[in-house]
């Protein structure tokens, strides 16, 4: 593909709005909130990529019974097509699988580093949204993720290491890494109150310590019914459409939404990717 044909092309590519979901602490709902507000955003109309970048037990494959044999680290060897990777899930959703690949980003050679760009740039699947499942912590490959992404949604429940991991993670993206906004979600709250009463919490320690904007996403219920759909291994948001969680995962759809689409410039998918390689080789 000469330059000026890839000029061509790029500009009539819509741009992709690329959103990380972080917890710090593991186990607040990550993945759920990321297959259930994939599913309402691909409700709304909207094309979406759900990347996992969680090599850990509760994946995204597990959590909706899928299997897959290829996954990013075939992409970076030259084995597989982007294409050949991605894993069709409920509604037509884009999945990308696991892969231990995400470590390996750091350590690309040449040929790798442009071998991985040229496949997210060739990927014929048209996507509005990258939606991507972070692991739990703080480690090299969450800091890579959310600092390449556009929009950084933080789960959080009402336990106190859940907003001491929250504020951690916060604290390491805002001071080593410039990240300024975060859009807060309180997960497994008993009344809407709950929800308010952690972003307060959370608000005010941020608000003495750091320099960030906390926006507040609201929150979903505890529900029986999502704790059924998981065993089911399916998304709430379509076996119980009507459950408390799913109406909830809809607002938050809705809301996200409304985000305002990324600059042209860095809205290519090829540009998440540089921006992750770059970030991952800085440490
Ligand atoms: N809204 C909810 N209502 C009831 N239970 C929930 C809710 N959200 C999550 N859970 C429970 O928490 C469990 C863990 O959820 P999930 O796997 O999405 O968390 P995670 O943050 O991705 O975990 P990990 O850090 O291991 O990746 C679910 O299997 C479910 O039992
Ligand atoms: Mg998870």
């Amino acid at each position: 593909m000469d330059q000026a044909s890839g000029l061509r092309r790029m500009a009539k590519q819509k741009p992709v709005k690329v959103i990380a979901v972080a917890s710090g602490k593991g186990g607040v709902g990550k993945t759920n909130v990321s297959v259930n507000l994939a599913l309402g955003l691909v409700a709304a109309g909207r094309q979406v990529l759900l990347m996992d970048a969680d090599l850990g037990l509760g994946n995204v494959d597990l959590l909706l019974g899928l299997r897959s044999e290829y996954n990013l680290s075939h992409v970076i060897n030259g084995q597989r097509r982007l294409e050949e990777v991605v894993v069709k899930g409920p509604e037509g959703l884009a999945i990308i699988p696991a892969a231990s690949g995400t470590q390996m980003m750091s350590e690309l050679s040449k040929e790798q580093h442009a071998g991985v760009i040229r496949a997210f740039s060739e990927l014929s699947l048209p996507v509005d949204v990258l939606l991507i499942d972070t692991a739990a912590g703080i480690s090299d490959s969450v800091v890579s993720f959310t600092r390449a992404a556009h929009e950084v949604l933080v789960v959080v429940c009402n336990e106190p290491t859940s907003l001491t991991d929250a504020y951690a993670l916060i604290k390491v993206l805002s001071e080593e890494h410039g990240l300024q906004r975060f859009n807060i979600l309180a997960n497994m709250v008993r009344t809407p109150k709950e929800g308010n009463i952690l972003f307060a919490k959370l608000t005010r320690v941020t608000d003495y310590y750091l320099d960030v904007t906390l926006n507040y996403m609201g929150a979903v219920p505890q529900d029986e019914y999502l704790v059924k759909a998981v065993k089911k291994q399916q998304a709430v948001m379509k076996s119980y459409p009507q459950s408390p969680s799913a109406l909830a995962f809809r607002q938050l759809a809705a809301k996200v939404d409304k985000w305002p689409a990324p600059e042209q410039a860095s809205g290519h998918l090829e540009f998440f990717v540089e921006r992750l390689i770059q970030y991952s080789a800085a440490g």
